[in-house]
């Protein structure tokens, strides 16, 4: 088998930046790899994620329970695993993803009340990994931000790109449960937690992909 790492994160928090980061560097070590990006938003196996996004089982997250919004991301997760990356990995190679099966631990885990939280993350790793077939990540970097900087990174992309918030990112308070349920699922199943902010502060960039080198260049090496 392969190897898989995974960039986490409450939205906003950075992760398709570092992300981008990560795979050059990764790149320029002379290191061939597979790149994910989940949701698939241009696949038909999304299908039912942007009926969900989009507010067609209604305008607030939980207005579909968390097990069956799991249910939806995980489907877009195993026909990308069965038609793109698959073979790659059962023959060794090595796969990097922006967000993954622990997304869901992140954004839906919120939904339960805090004393069910440990049940639904038992759940949902059984279900994917187990029961689906998907591989575990080897390592799984978690950028932990505080929701009022996320909140301000989030719209100043809004305002560079022309996007709009989805049905999750309007919402700032599902957006804080999901920070501390982000660092609830992270201590959960043992994931690498980078601290995004220091002294009051957002660290730049390139501090942070320093920190995230240092964890994947260990986890290539083991
Ligand atoms: N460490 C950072 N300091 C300042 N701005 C950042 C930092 N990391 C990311 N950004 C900016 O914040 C916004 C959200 O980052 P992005 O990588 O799209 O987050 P995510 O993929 O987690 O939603 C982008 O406009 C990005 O340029
Ligand atoms: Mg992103």
């Amino acid at each position: 088998m392969g190897k898989l790492i995974v960039i986490e994160g409450t939205d906003g928090s950075g992760k398709s930046t570092q992300f981008r980061l990560l795979t050059e560097a990764v790149a320029k070590d002379g290191r061939e790899f597979q790149k994910l990006v989940f949701p698939q938003y241009k696949e038909e196996s999304s299908a039912l994620i942007r009926m969900y996004l989009g507010g067609q089982f209604g305008s607030s997250p939980s207005d579909v329970n968390a097990y069956a919004a799991s249910a939806f991301y995980a489907v877009d997760r195993y026909a990308s695993y069965k038609k793109v990356w698959g073979d790659w990995y059962e023959q060794g190679g090595l796969v990097l993803s922006d967000r993954y099966t622990t997304s869901n631990a992140v954004h839906q885990a919120s939904k339960e009340p805090e004393e069910k939280r440990g049940e639904f993350l038992r759940w949902l790793y059984e279900f994917e990994y187990d029961r689906l077939g998907l591989p575990k990540p080897d390592l799984t970097i978690y950028l932990d931000v505080p929701t009022k900087y996320t909140e301000q990174l989030m719209r100043s992309r809004e305002a560079a790109t022309g996007t709009t918030a989805d049905i999750h990112e309007k919402d700032l308070d599902y957006l804080a449960v999901c920070r501390e349920t982000g660092r609830f699922a992270a201590k959960y199943y043992g994931w690498t937690v980078i601290d995004c902010v220091r002294d009051g502060a957002m660290r730049t960039i390139e501090d942070i992909h320093g920190e995230i080198m240092a964890r994947v260049r260990a986890c290539l090496e083991e």
